[in-house]
């Protein structure tokens, strides 16, 4: 046996960090120590405002009591059991309260992450097809500008190249429509823009193209959060439910931003008043305290899979940790804070002072756009010349230095706060976003 390497606690190398300039990172690390309610510390003391609700994920804020005591309690009481052919009480009490939280929806699949919750998504769409006899349906259509997470269906149907190069499209039989942003036409809308409902019409183009009888589904982030915050023009996401019925196409949403909260209603099928067959979750599901995500199914879709002879698995899917009890804990409490606390609604109040607020920021060096709907936010800088990317990186990395914490996805700032920010709090971050952008080059 060879000697065992010393570990050494600031050797950052180990460590492959995801999503991550990885050299540039080491040569300058920003690491976070603790975090509470809005605010993160770094190891060396600073406290932080999180304007990007971790990673769109902590929508509560962070290191709340009852969420923290609730896993505390489960993982000294049942630490683990299997969901295969098994299942423990807190699982079953979950699914029962998620789908009581919107009309339509019957069951949820449970997942642990929202890459997850998307190839679970596109798998169960395709099966259903062939479950109700349209085996030939199994064409996936995603979007243009599309995030859906890293696994191999996700990657296919999005539409972010700098995910995709690497690995061409390995799942085959992929199209997209086009994505909805236009600046000429668009930019500067407050909340919904105007102009693009017809976008969705591109769907017809595919249908033109593949024939709807290849077609099992198609998928779009009701809002677009990692290409910068696209809002959907509005009537364009009920054109596209128009379109997916005309042609038996099922519809996905990939709420794993949108979810709980974020656009100040439950979920984005019920702030825009359109119903998706299938809905993606993850993220605030459980404040990110425990890694979950879930696949909520109209009514229908789990009856189609349940015939053949009853001791039959009906799907061959599902994870270890689907249901892992901890998280099943976590996403209860989760639940319960933010009924108690009326966050939803809370997000839905400041939604307009925190538009007003990202808007004041029009006429600032290099902005060319700016976003917004329910406590998102999309600042579209001009890019540096020669040097793509890099004023996001800038802006994010200055305004870290002055204690905010913003995200950067190619040249929009992208800002997304935990529900219980302050106005207060919304004025500092616009105050520091805006005192970068003066003096960026
Ligand atoms: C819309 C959407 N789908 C899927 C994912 C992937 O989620 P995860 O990183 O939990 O796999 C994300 C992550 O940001 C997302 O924004």
């Amino acid at each position: 046996m060879t000697a065992q390497k010393t570990a050494l606690p600031n050797d950052l190398e180990p460590f492959w960090m995801p999503f991550t300039a990885n050299r540039h990172f080491k040569g300058s690390p920003r690491l976070l120590a603790e975090a509470k309610d809005m605010h993160y510390t770094t190891v060396d003391g600073r406290k932080i405002l999180d304007a990007t609700a971790g990673l769109w994920c902590v929508n509560a804020g962070h290191g709340r009591k009852s969420i923290v005591e609730a896993v505390q309690r489960q993982v000294a009481k049942l630490d683990f059991a299997p969901s295969f052919n098994m299942g423990h009480p807190l699982s079953f009490e979950l699914a029962a309260r998620l789908t009581s939280m919107l009309p339509g929806y019957s069951q949820v699949f449970f997942t642990n992450s929202g890459s997850e919750s998307v190839d679970t998504a596109l798998k169960i769409a395709v099966a259903y097809q062939r479950a109700i006899g349209q085996g030939t349906r199994t064409r996936l259509i995603g979007r243009e500008r599309g995030y859906h997470g890293v696994g191999f269906g996700g990657m296919s149907v999005g539409g972010m190249v700098a995910n995709r190069k690497m690995w061409g499209t390995m799942v085959p039989g992929v199209d997209h429509i086009g994505h909805t942003h236009n600046l000429e036409k668009n930019a500067f809308s407050k909340g919904q823009p105007e102009w693009g409902m017809h976008l969705a019409d591109d769907l017809e183009r595919l249908v033109a193209l593949h024939d709807a009888s290849n077609i099992a589904a198609v998928i779009v982030e009701p809002v677009a959060g990692s290409t910068g915050v696209l809002v959907p023009p509005k009537g364009y996401l009920q054109r596209l439910r128009q379109i997916c019925d005309k042609h038996g196409i099922l519809l996905i949403f990939d709420e794993v931003i949108t979810g709980f909260g974020r656009l100040g209603s439950s979920f984005a099928t019920e702030h825009f008043g359109v119903k998706p067959d299938l809905f993606t979750v993850a993220k605030g599901i459980s404040n990110a305290t425990i890694p979950m995500g879930a696949v909520f199914c109209r009514k229908g879709i789990y009856d189609a899979f349940m015939n053949g002879p009853e001791g039959m698995i009906e799907m061959f899917h599902g994870y270890t940790y689907s249901a892992h009890p901890v998280a099943c804990a976590a996403a209860l409490a989760t639940i319960d804070l933010y009924r108690e606390e009326g966050l939803f609604e809370r997000a839905a109040e400041l939604s307009p002072y925190w538009q007003e607020a990202v808007h004041s920021m029009k006429g600032l060096p290099n902005v060319i756009d700016i976003r917004n709907l329910g406590l998102t936010a999309g600042i579209e800088l001009a890019p540096r010349k020669d040097a793509p990317t890099a004023r996001g990186m800038d802006t994010h990395l200055q305004c870290f230095e002055k204690g905010v914490m913003v995200r950067f996805a190619g040249e929009t700032i992208c800002m997304s706060p935990p529900l219980i920010i302050q106005k207060s709090q919304i004025d500092q971050i616009v105050d520091t976003v805006s005192s970068v952008l003066k003096t960026l080059h």
